[in-house]
């Protein structure tokens, strides 16, 4: 199963591709994860996306583009994946529609999880995340048993470069102009279907499932 899950920044996106990819068991691809990892690493494609990230605005499409035309085609793909903050403009959805044509791969859901702005901001305002295994955790949604470690495995919880409310407000904003028309892109497929992720997470999920079958 190939599945794109999109929305704005905050929506929910990579809460619940995590928990899709364990029941699943299919990986979870976050260009943003990626990203981070390689701005951590130092690596040119790091270098390159660092200052765009900081600021808010969208690294190149060349870059995620390639991130993801070498990501699927590996090994643990086979049997699916789950996009996570990508296709994130026009250009990205043309890109990944000829790199699955080539591969003979196709989408079997998008879906597009939706909140209302001012949520999005105080959820990434109140995010952390388990530097060790990825857990997120929020300061009112979800907080950690114990402050500032990880109830799964005890790791240290560490919040993002980005999630400061100025950066927040310009991702958002760069959400409507470029992410939000590549809904169209997608909207009158078949495959297409759109959940209120202004519910409890359990709630989103459960209706992630129900689609997902
Ligand atoms: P990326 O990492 O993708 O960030 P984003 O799209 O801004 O989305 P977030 O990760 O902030 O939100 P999410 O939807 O995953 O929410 P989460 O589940 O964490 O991208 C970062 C940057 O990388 C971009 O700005 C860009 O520079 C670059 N980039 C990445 N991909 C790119 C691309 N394709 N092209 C170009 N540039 C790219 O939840 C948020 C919080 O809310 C958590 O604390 C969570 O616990 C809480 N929460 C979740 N669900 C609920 C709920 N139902 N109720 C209450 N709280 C909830
Ligand atoms: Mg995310």
């Amino acid at each position: 199963m190939n599945l794109i899950l999109m929305g704005p920044p905050g929506a929910g996106k990579g809460t619940q591709a995590r928990r899709i990819a364990e029941r699943y068991e299919i990986p979870q691809l976050s260009t943003g994860d990626m990203l981070r990892a390689a701005v951590k690493a130092g690596t040119d494609v790091g270098r390159q996306a660092k200052a765009a990230m900081e600021s808010g605005g969208l690294v190149t499409d060349e870059i995620v583009v390639g991130i993801i035309a070498d990501r699927i085609g590996e090994a643990d793909c086979a049997r699916g994946f789950i996009l996570d903050g990508f296709p994130r403009t026009v250009a990205q959805a043309e890109a990944l529609d000829a790199m699955l044509a080539a591969r003979r791969l196709k989408i079997d859901h998008v879906i597009d999880i939706t909140a209302d702005t001012e949520a999005l901001v105080s959820r990434i305002t109140g995010r952390s995340t388990c530097s060790q295994c990825g857990e997120g955790y929020h300061a009112t949604h979800k907080k950690p048993a114990a402050a500032g470690l990880c109830d799964k495995c005890g790791g240290t919880l560490t919040t993002r470069a980005d999630d400061n409310e100025e950066t927040v407000r310009n991702r958002l904003a760069v959400y409507h102009q470029q992410t939000a028309p590549v809904i169209d892109h997608y909207r009158n497929g078949g495959q297409f279907r759109t959940v209120d992720g202004m519910q409890q997470m359990d709630t989103v999920f459960a209706q992630l499932c129900e689609i997902l079958g």
